[in-house]
Order: C-alpha cells, then structure tokens, then sequence
C-alpha cells in the first residue's frame, strides 16, 4: 500500500467538487492525492482547475472515439492504469461508464449524486424534480458504483439538506454543494484509509481502518 492513495477523478462541469477534493488533499495527513483528471468534454472548467494546479488532465471526447463510447472507455482504463489509480471519483460526470471501466475498479468508484439517494436518481435533475415534487429534505449521496445501474449503489454518506419555502434549484444547489464539499472529501477518506466495508448493498464504516487491498 502506497502512502497516499491515488485518486484519479472525472468530471464534466464547473468542478467545485474536484476543487473541494484538491484542497483536502493539501491537509496534512489526508490519505488521498488526485494524480488524473478525466473528461468526456473537450473544455471544462474542470480540466482547467486541475490544469491550473499541475494535475495530469485529459480530456476524452466520445467524438475522438468513432462516437463510441465503450472504445472511449477502454481509453479511459487505459490511462486510469498507466498513472496506477486505485480509487475513482465521479464529481459531476455526466456519463454512464462502460462495464469495463466498473470491472476495472471493482467497489472503488465514487459517485456524488445532489439528492439523498435513492430519491431522484438516474438523472441530471435532481434538484429540480426535488422542488418540484415539494419535498421538505434533500441533499446529497456518495454512493460506490454499482454496475449497470446509474446514481446506484452501496450508499457511504449522505447529508440531509432543508428545503426553504423560496427556494428556487439555484439556492437550493448551492446549499447542497457545500454540503458535497464536505462529504466527498470524507469518502474518500475513508476509502483511502480501508475503512468502508462493503457488504452486499450497505457499507459499514469501520472505526479503525484495514489495508486499502481489503475493500471489497
Ligand atoms: C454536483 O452537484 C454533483 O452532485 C453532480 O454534479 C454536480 C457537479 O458540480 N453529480 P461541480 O462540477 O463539482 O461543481
């Protein structure tokens, strides 16, 4: 086991949450450094935050890969090996990984997802459907990723988040964006130091923790 974990994340938006996860990662003694940064989009502000930081970055386009998404994939793992990752975090990617990219990373893919799962899954509006549908508690999940399924998997850490009478999705994601800050770095925490144990679909957090090559 190296002595820092590492950690590669894709991302394809604005990236505050790979901004949370970089500045954790400048903590003394936080377990986790991110070593590659992926995109499926050409330009993002997240390639650009980890540029600006002298973070690898790679943007992978589908339309690079004969708009196939699977050979998009298999590049993905393909660079995902060559820079010795041994955790993935999805903050903010807005695509489906291929069955080879969730083999690749068996119970080590993260996801953060704007809702407490499993409401409002399986899509990119969550926090509008949340208003929509009028409920009082949101807020948001880091699940590990299970395969075939999208916003699915053993859940980590949730945070509950109320919803205010005026609240439109903009206030409302920006309060359950802090609350990501906070978590994603958690969770990956935990997963660097050994302490998730998967078991079927629930993950116990263990006080203390276990070498990384035991999870899952
Ligand atoms: C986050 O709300 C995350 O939960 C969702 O996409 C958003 C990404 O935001 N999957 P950012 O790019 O990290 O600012």
């Amino acid at each position: 086991m190296s002595a820092s974990c590492r950690v590669a994340v894709l991302a394809s938006g604005a990236g505050s949450n790979l901004s949370a996860v970089l500045d954790a990662c400048e903590l003394p003694d936080f377990p986790a450094e991110v070593v590659l940064v992926i995109s499926n989009r050409r330009r993002c502000g997240a390639l650009d935050i980890a540029r600006a930081r002298d973070i690898d970055a790679l943007a992978l386009p589908v339309a690079d890969h004969g708009d196939d998404a699977v050979a998009r994939d298999h590049a993905m793992v393909r660079a995902l090996r060559a820079a010795h990752v041994e955790l993935v975090v999805c903050a903010g990617y807005d695509r489906v990984l291929s069955d080879e990219v969730l083999a690749a990373f068996p119970n080590a893919i993260l996801n953060i997802h704007p809702s407490l799962l499993p409401a409002f899954g399986g899509g990119m509006r969550a926090v509008e459907d949340a208003l929509a549908t009028g409920v009082k508690i949101s807020g948001c999940t880091v699940h590990l990723l299970a395969a075939g399924a999208v916003d699915a998997g053993p859940i980590v850490l949730q945070a509950a988040v109320e919803v205010h009478d005026d609240d439109d999705a903009d206030s409302l994601r920006r309060r359950i964006h802090e609350q990501e800050w906070r978590l994603l770095p958690e969770a990956i925490a935990l997963w660097a130091t050994g302490r998730l144990l998967p078991t079927g679909s629930r993950v116990r957090i263990l006080r203390r923790g276990r070498l990384r090559e035991g999870v899952g």
